[in-house]
């Protein structure tokens, strides 16, 4: 049994990348593993958010993760800022990580780029999320493609700490999935899909209505070309959408390209509306169901208790080993 850890940040608009590239791992990752998922609510405030809606989006997420099939009673769910270690451990981690690593990151790049002065926060970023997966001594980590640069540098810093210290950390491995771990943009197929872009027709957030995801994906941009096959260099929107359509319902896309062979992406589009419905009804029922409800509170109180125990050992050890406290 390995330990696997992973997490979301509570800004809103969780959308099907998110699922496909992430959500859908940690479900499948529990009946095998021991599971740590977060809510990683510290991560969110690199960038300014309104206090009472990142509240609301913190349980958002957090009901997210149980509508989407995370049993509480086998992963540990909880907020990143109800245990304490995560900041912790992150300022020990920043002492033995490099201005220059932190400098070659693309996300920091990307979401600085048109900003005079940006938060020192987003620019140690990464050092949160190493702190984040170390403090679990996770084997395992979930994700999608573009948090491939930060799992490295977790990996660099840990070696680099064992290596110095002696054994502190256990050594983490990121998991992608082949299909499903960069899900594209609909309006812009040469983009991932984002939660943050400002046209909600480039996502489909997992509580969108079905009018609305009907909208997105007949809007999708394709190509002019006709022919339903996958080939991300030169048909990156049909590409997205096959992957989609794949992911949710299992189907290979070799089967889907026979499948679609002579027909329009009209009829791809329709079929493609109400396979991501089919997927997301079920979930949206689950949400509502436990959304406003004692339970999710109850979950999450349990998930930082379990957490904190395993955070606290984790803390002591690197106590000892960096000659910290009494
Ligand atoms: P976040 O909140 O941006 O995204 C959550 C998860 O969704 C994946 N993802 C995607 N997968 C496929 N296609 C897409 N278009 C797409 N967009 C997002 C992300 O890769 C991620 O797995 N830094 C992280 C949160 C984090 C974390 C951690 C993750 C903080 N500490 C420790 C793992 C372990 C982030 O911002 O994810």
């Amino acid at each position: 049994m390995g330990r696997v850890f992973s997490g979301v940040q509570p800004t809103g608009n969780i959308h099907i990348g998110n699922y496909l590239g992430a959500l859908k791992q940690f479900v499948e990752l529990q009946d095998e593993n021991q599971c740590v998922y977060c809510i990683v609510d510290l991560h969110s405030i690199t960038l300014p958010q309104e206090p009472k809606e990142l509240k609301q989006h913190i349980l958002d997420v957090a009901a997210l993760y149980i509508a989407v099939g995370l049993d509480p009673k086998k992963s540990i769910v909880f907020i990143q800022s109800e245990v304490s270690g995560h900041a912790e451990l992150a300022w020990v981690l920043m002492c033995n990580a490099y201005t220059g690593e932190l400098s070659r990151m693309t996300q920091f790049k990307q979401k600085s780029k048109d900003k005079e002065s940006a938060p020192a926060g987003l620019f140690t970023y990464p050092i949160l999320m190493a702190a984040d997966i170390l403090l679990y001594d996770t084997d395992i980590v979930p994700v999608g493609n573009d948090q491939k640069q930060h799992i490295e540098l977790t990996r660099d810093i840990a070696i680099r700490i064992n290596n110095t210290y002696g054994d502190t950390f256990t050594i983490p491995e990121g998991r992608f999935l082949k299909e499903g771990a960069r899900i594209m943009s609909l309006d812009d197929p040469v983009s991932k899909m984002s939660k943050s872009t400002p046209n909600a027709d480039s996502r489909i957030s997992l509580l969108d209505s079905p009018g609305k995801i009907k909208k997105s994906i007949m809007r999708a941009t394709t190509d002019s070309e006709g022919s339903i096959r996958f080939d991300t260099e030169n048909k990156p929107g049909i590409s997205n959408l096959l992957t989609i359509y794949s992911v949710f319902s299992g189907k290979p896309i070799t089967d889907l390209e026979k499948q679609y062979e002579g027909l329009g992406y009209g009829t791809l589009k329709k079929d493609l509306v109400d396979v991501v419905w089919n997927n997301l009804e079920p979930i949206q029922q689950r949400f509502n169901e436990i959304r406003t409800s004692r339970e999710l509170q109850n979950i999450l109180r349990d998930g930082a208790e379990r957490a904190e125990t395993i955070a606290e050992k984790t803390m002591k050890r690197v106590k000892e080993r960096f000659g910290l406290g009494l």
